[in-house]
């Protein structure tokens, strides 16, 4: 019995070693060498991932090699579902989620998930960096978590075991979405069945046609080949894929003056650049998926896109209310309502 016991004392304090422990949250002396972990789903090829690159290169660099920033990419770490949790707990200092997942947070986030509203990037920007992002900042302040930067993606295409024309032809297709209530609205309206599932889930779940479609950008379609599984691509550019570079906030407050600069100053240049190349880098994968001859491409059609957006654009009205009103008129102004 005693032995039995000691095993299992041996095996809890064993368990417990393994398990990652919660940071130590001191103002860290400028000398002091920082290692910051930042862990995300996606490829190290994609927008995202080249800019977390480069901003770990950078600071690296500029902190004479103080301030290291080790990147997790693929969901290695921690997947969908439980990297906010870890970020909160500061088992790790830096996620880049995309907007759609912070909606479990503050449904307002599900402002960039409107679909058919934003013309292009720059009204993108405009919510982000305007006074919508600053009431999302500060409502995630509120929560221990640090808005650092508004990241691309971009416009996101569809594929499916069918061609997607017609709003009929959405009728039973089960598609993959992040889980966001305006997404899930968004395949509602148009009759198909939307099906939440993290990013590391699509591939097994489009392999096993537990889904039958799925909505994402041309470049997390080709990094992760979800597109070979599909006979059929949309080029549809429906909606928004954009993220959020988030840091633990307690983490952040206790860091040094100058570390703080190189890491902001950094992100700044970073995020500019990673804007401009996430757009080439889209156009460039959807050039490589129409290449493709085992997929058959269709771009929607003006009158295909009028019927989509018709029963589509009302969407925005399921939001705004969640908004003071100074910003409902402030959003209804940027975005394509006509
Ligand atoms: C997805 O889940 O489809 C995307 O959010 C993945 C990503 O981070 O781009």
């Amino acid at each position: 019995m005693r032995g039995l016991i000691i095993i299992i004392t041996m095996l809890f304090l064993g368990l417990q070693g393994c398990a990652p422990k919660a940071i130590d949250f001191e103002q860290t002396s400028p000398r002091e060498k920082i290692v910051l972990t930042f862990s995300h789903v996606v490829s190290d090829a994609s927008p995202k991932g080249r800019a977390a690159r480069l901003w770990a290169d950078l600071v690296y660099q500029r902190s004479g090699g103080r301030v290291e920033m080790k990147i997790y990419p693929n969901g290695t770490l921690y997947k969908d579902g439980e990297e906010l949790e870890a970020l909160k707990k500061g088992y790790v200092q830096i996620i880049a989620p995309a907007t759609s997942k912070l909606t479990g947070l503050d449904e307002r986030w599900g402002v960039f998930d409107l679909p058919f509203f934003f013309n292009d990037l720059e009204q993108v920007h405009q919510m982000a960096d305007g006074p919508v992002g600053e009431l999302l900042r500060k409502s995630m302040r509120e929560m221990g978590i640090e808005v650092l930067a508004f990241w691309d993606n971009g416009f996101k295409i569809l594929t499916a075991d069918r061609p997607l024309k017609n709003l009929k032809d959405f009728q039973g297709l089960k598609i993959r979405i992040m889980d966001s209530p305006i997404l899930k609205m968004q395949f509602l309206k148009l009759g198909a069945i939307p099906v939440p599932l993290s990013f590391n889930e699509v591939f097994e779940a489009l392999e096993n046609k537990k889904v039958n479609g799925s909505e994402n950008t041309p470049s997390n379609l080709y990094s992760k080949k979800f597109y070979q599984l599909q006979s059929h691509v949309t080029v549809s550019n429906h909606g928004y894929l954009g993220y959020a570079v988030l840091m633990n906030r307690d983490y952040f407050n206790s860091l040094d003056q100058e570390t703080k600069k190189i890491l902001l100053e950094t992100l700044k240049e970073v995020t500019a650049w990673q804007r401009k190349i996430a757009l080439e880098q889209n156009a460039e994968d959807l050039a490589r998926i129409r290449n493709d001859q085992n997929i058959k491409i269709h771009d929607l059609t003006p009158e295909e896109k009028e019927a989509w957006q018709a029963v589509l654009k009302p969407l925005v009205y399921e939001i705004t209310p969640l908004f003071p009103k100074n910003l409902q008129s402030e959003i209804l102004k940027i975005g394509n309502l006509n």
